[in-house]
């Protein structure tokens, strides 16, 4: 695709995200309690991350806020403790560029806490220049995806002992417009700023898939969504990257066309706290209700690929089901396709969303 074609196609697909993004402003009213629960949520310093800390307060959780800013986070906390005077909110520090960092909060969360009830991956960065991490990945896909991957499977020990558990994987629409290369993971060949977002919106669910697979019976349930178009400064980031040229005036414009990020956490507290959603594990969700991710996202064989790249980014040893899935997936044909970027071409069947034995 030449540089100019990418561009407009790039333009368009963020301006239909936003068309998508203005459906639907609703606010849930449930008042489901959450006392002695304990939630931790990533990047909870600010946008969507902090609205849903202050909801869940409300409700009576512990809120431990994992945040890279401890100044912000603090900020955070006398927000939410102002509001719900009384609400136990814990902060710690959380960098999730760093694999150093993830294992160290895993390790004192560990340590240190009884349960933890509800896990809230909802970080993400987005309209970076490129950079790499100082464990040499692509700072989106490691932010986004690869660090709450490896936070995630530290703390399934911790998740499965408090089932029932959650955990949810703040996804987004925009997975739809790009797929997985797995030949040129950290993007070193084709960088662009929101090719790098949408992949790693992709990657949270696909993650958020093959881990309700592997999760299957443990009583810890997963789930993900896409939060609405939000006014936020990732959303400012992504035109400012995408459409220099207009970004001021939509900047200003979107702050009010947009939806405020307490709109824009209602579908992560759905996903937190429905009865209705108890039995269902590894779906994807839209305006707190079913909703349905693009054929790539649902593809097993990306969801696999996925998780074994991401088992050696993120230096975990493989297990026995990773191992079960090598035997099972000498039967899958595996091809890289060079022309194509469209990445890979598998041989195996799509699930049929609605019935898939993941629930
Ligand atoms: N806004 C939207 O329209 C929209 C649409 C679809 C999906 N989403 C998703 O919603 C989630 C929340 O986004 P938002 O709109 O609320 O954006 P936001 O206000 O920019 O919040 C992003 C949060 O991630 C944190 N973060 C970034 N890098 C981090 C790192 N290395 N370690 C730990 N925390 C880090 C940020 O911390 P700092 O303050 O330290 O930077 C900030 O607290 C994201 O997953 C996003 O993809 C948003």
């Amino acid at each position: 695709m030449t540089n100019s074609l990418s561009d407009i196609m790039e333009v368009a697909l963020l301006l239909s995200t936003v068309a998508t993004g203005l459906l639907g402003f609703l606010l849930i009213f449930n008042a489901a309690r959450l006392d002695g629960k304990t939630v931790i949520i990533t990047g909870a310093n600010s946008g969507i991350g902090r609205e849903t800390a202050l909801d869940l307060a409300k409700r009576g959780a512990r809120i431990i806020l994992a945040c890279r800013n401890m100044d912000s986070a603090h900020d955070a906390s006398c927000y939410i403790e102002e509001r719900v005077p009384g609400a136990e909110v814990i902060m710690k520090h959380l960098d999730l560029a760093s694999l150093k960092s993830v294992r160290q909060f895993a390790e004192d969360l560990c340590e240190t806490e009884q349960s933890v009830d509800i896990l809230i991956n909802n970080a993400a960065v987005g309209g970076i220049p490129y950079t790499k991490t100082e464990d040499g990945y692509e700072m989106t896909l490691a932010v986004n995806h690869l660090g709450h991957f490896l936070l995630t499977n530290l703390l399934l020990p911790k998740l499965k002992a408090s089932a029932p558990s959650r955990i949810i994987n703040v996804a987004a629409h925009a997975h739809i417009f790009y797929s997985i290369d797995f030949q040129d993971l950290m993007l070193e060949k084709s960088y662009r700023p929101i090719k790098a977002y949408c992949r790693s919106k992709l990657a949270n669910v696909l993650f958020t898939r093959r881990l309700a697979k592997r999760l299957r019976g443990t009583g810890v349930t997963t789930y993900a969504l896409h939060p609405g178009m939000v006014y936020s400064r990732l959303t400012c980031n992504l035109f400012t990257s995408t459409i220099p040229i207009i970004s001021t005036v939509l900047n200003i414009l979107s702050k009010y066309l947009l939806k405020s990020p307490k709109e824009g956490c209602q579908t992560v507290v759905y996903c937190a706290i429905s009865e209705e959603l108890t039995d269902e594990s590894g779906l994807y969700y839209s305006n707190c209700a079913l909703s349905m991710p693009t054929m790539t996202a649902l593809h097993e064989g990306h969801a696999k690929l996925l998780w074994r790249e991401s088992l050696k980014l993120a230096d975990l040893p493989r297990d026995e089901v990773e191992s079960d899935d090598e035997e099972e997936d000498s039967d899958d044909e595996i091809e890289y396709n060079e022309d194509d970027n469209s990445d890979i071409a598998i041989e195996d069947d799509n699930d049929d969303y609605m019935d898939d034995e993941i629930n």
